[in-house]
């Protein structure tokens, strides 16, 4: 029956038999989508500085430790400044962490339970995206001091980073800054977000091989959810109100998803062989649950491909709440609404203590 989905929607293969190697392919995918959709970033940074502030109140009745570090991007003679927040249980042992993309810098807030998170045994690693680059479609540059210092002395091409790529940027300086603490274990780290953050995770994800585990939870279009065929948010909407999340190469795919030389699932595997998981929220008609499961079910091409366990599935449309975490490849689709909530981080932790070991 899935097989029969796929095609219907004409989903085209991700492995290319010209490649040699799919790390040769990879390459080509991340360059297309980038691209395409995503963009390049201007300019790279040399260095990156810290300084620490601990935070002076007792967390989780002194279970775990709360930081806030200031993290300095030297671009040449310039340099952008954004924070981070630490939490960390106390272990003897190294632990497993999470770099979580937020909608706001709060911790704990809503959609980050750092005391439940902390108490299983995994640190994070998160920061406010709008502290990074503001999620604004007019964007001064004189206000915004990324965009500014990336800019500066470039001229705007339209495969140039919109502020999804910038994001991710953030994201890889954080898990920089993660893996100078000893108390993190480097091989669990993963990254997190939610909706246009859970876009942002997949991008980082794709290109920071670091994070063994990019989770996207309900990122659906322009995320993990394929287009072709998709129900919802398309690129016309998608590019007219948010047209600073992407390059301006991606505008010429609106009302035009068959024609594009990829689909989202190439956005999924572009992480393999890693794990990476998808989830999904039964009234998130938005994002489309549907079209954000068969993604995965495209993506498992490559892990088969490498001789791996990627998706492991049962041949139907599933309904919540359904849980797949047998293959390297997870996925769950929970009652409710779009929302990243205790019952995902339950299962995305789950996850992972069943692959990387509690
Ligand atoms: C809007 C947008 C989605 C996005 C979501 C979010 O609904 O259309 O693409 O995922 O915002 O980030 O909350």
């Amino acid at each position: 029956m899935l097989e029969n989905l796929i095609k219907e929607r004409g989903l085209m293969p991700i492995w290319d038999e010209k490649a040699q190697s799919w790390e040769e392919r990879r390459k080509e995918i991340i360059d297309l989508l980038c691209m395409e959709e995503y963009g390049f970033m201007p300019k790279e940074h040399d260095s990156l500085s810290w300084e620490v502030i601990p935070q002076d109140y007792i967390f989780c009745a002194g279970r775990a430790r709360i930081s806030k570090v200031i993290l300095t991007a030297h671009f040449g003679e310039d340099s952008f400044s954004f924070p981070i927040y630490t939490s960390i249980p106390e272990r003897k042992e190294k632990v497993p962490f999470f770099v979580h993309i937020n909608f706001r810098d709060a911790v704990p807030d809503r959609y980050l339970p750092v005391e439940e998170i902390c108490d299983r045994g995994y640190a994070v690693v998160s920061f406010c995206y709008n502290d990074v680059t503001m999620d604004e479609q007019t964007c001064k540059l004189e206000s915004d001091p990324l965009v500014e210092i990336l800019y500066k002395g470039v001229e705007k091409q339209p495969y140039h980073a919109g502020k999804i790529r910038m994001w991710a940027w953030a994201a890889s300086r954080a898990l920089d800054y993660a893996l100078t603490l000893e108390c993190l274990d480097p091989d669990r780290a993963a990254v997190i977000g939610h909706s246009r953050l859970g876009k942002t995770a997949l991008v980082a994800g794709m290109l920071d091989e670091r994070f063994k585990m990019v989770i996207s939870n309900d990122s659906g279009c322009s995320g993990a959810a394929i287009l072709r065929g998709k129900k919802g948010e398309m690129i016309e909407k998608i590019t007219n109100v948010f047209p600073h999340w992407f390059c301006d190469n991606y505008k010429k795919y609106a009302g035009k998803e068959d024609e594009q030389p990829f689909d989202q699932h190439f956005l999924v595997a572009a992480s393999a062989p890693r794990h990476v998981y998808v989830a999904s929220a039964e009234l998130d008609w938005w994002a489309d649950p549907v079209s954000e499961f068969l993604s995965c079910y495209a993506a498992d091409e490559v892990y088969r491909k490498l001789g791996l366990t990627g998706f492991v599935c049962e041949d139907v449309i599933p309904q919540p709440l359904c849980k797949y975490q047998e293959g390297m490849i997870g996925y769950h689709v929970r009652t409710g609404d779009h929302y990243l909530g205790r019952e995902d981080w339950n299962l995305y932790i789950d996850y992972m203590d069943k692959h990387f070991g509690a």
